[in-house]
């Protein structure tokens, strides 16, 4: 581990649906380490963006979003992660299918993802921290203890994300998640600026045919190889 940090880096990356967040907060939890959900952050400009009409083609409008915000994780461990925009807790709002279906076409663009990458780096700086997103072994924190590269098969995480939305009472098809994941999964991995790609280093965990309790044990298991068993 880097002598400079107080505690390790671990990052999760991969699709949309893996289940990374589910991942990243039941070893953040086992662990003792705080969680930060990149996507989150991601989810908060654009729900700012739609509020404040913002076009989400317009770099230069939503880079002037950026600066003007304030992006806050609280809840320092675990899962009972807040997301906080200019003050406010806006935790449930950014999971509303409007902000799915914009979040893509705002974190495409250089100015708001090197504005995030700042953020999220000084977050990790401090160490002790499970970093979870699409970039964050390849461009956040390159240098992490452990890489994860969390997949599963198109068809798993369409049914995964869809039971999660019906779970907090979305009314939407299986058809339409469907759609919303394979649009989200193109605009990432082609992407000019930081497509989405297995990170140097990386160790690939396939969820497909598991359960939530094996792909955090085998997740572990990876974190103990590499670190100590002490955090
Ligand atoms: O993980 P999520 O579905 O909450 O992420 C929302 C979007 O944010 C996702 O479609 C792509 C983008 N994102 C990104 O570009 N880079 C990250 N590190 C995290 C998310």
């Amino acid at each position: 581990m880097d002598k400079r940090r107080r505690g390790p880096v671990i990052t999760i990356d991969g699709p949309a649906g893996a289940g990374k967040s589910t991942l990243a907060k039941g070893l953040a939890v086992r662990l003792g380490l705080k969680y930060i959900d990149t996507g989150a952050m991601y989810r908060a400009i654009t729900l700012k963006a739609i509020k404040a009409n913002v076009d989400p083609e317009s770099e230069s409008g939503l880079a002037s979003l950026c600066q003007a915000s304030y992006i806050k994780i609280a809840g320092s461990k675990g899962n009972e992660t807040r997301i906080i925009l200019d003050g406010e807790d806006v935790t449930q709002e950014i999971r509303s299918p409007a902000v799915s279906s914009f979040v893509s076409q705002v974190s495409r663009h250089q100015k708001v993802r090197s504005y995030l990458t700042r953020l999220q780096r000084e977050m990790a700086d401090a160490g002790k921290v499970v970093l979870e997103g699409r970039d964050t072994g390849t461009c956040v924190y390159p240098e992490a203890d452990v890489k994860i590269y969390l997949v599963a098969s198109f068809d798993a995480r369409v049914r995964r994300r869809h039971l999660e939305l019906l779970a907090k009472g979305y009314d939407i098809k299986e058809e339409e998640v469907a759609q919303d994941i394979a649009r989200r999964d193109r605009i990432d991995s082609t992407r000019e600026v930081s497509p989405l790609l297995v990170p140097d280093g990386a160790f690939i965990l396939d969820s497909t045919n598991l359960g939530i309790e094996e792909t955090i044990q085998r997740a572990l298991w990876v974190v103990r190889e590499v670190l100590p068993v002490d955090l």
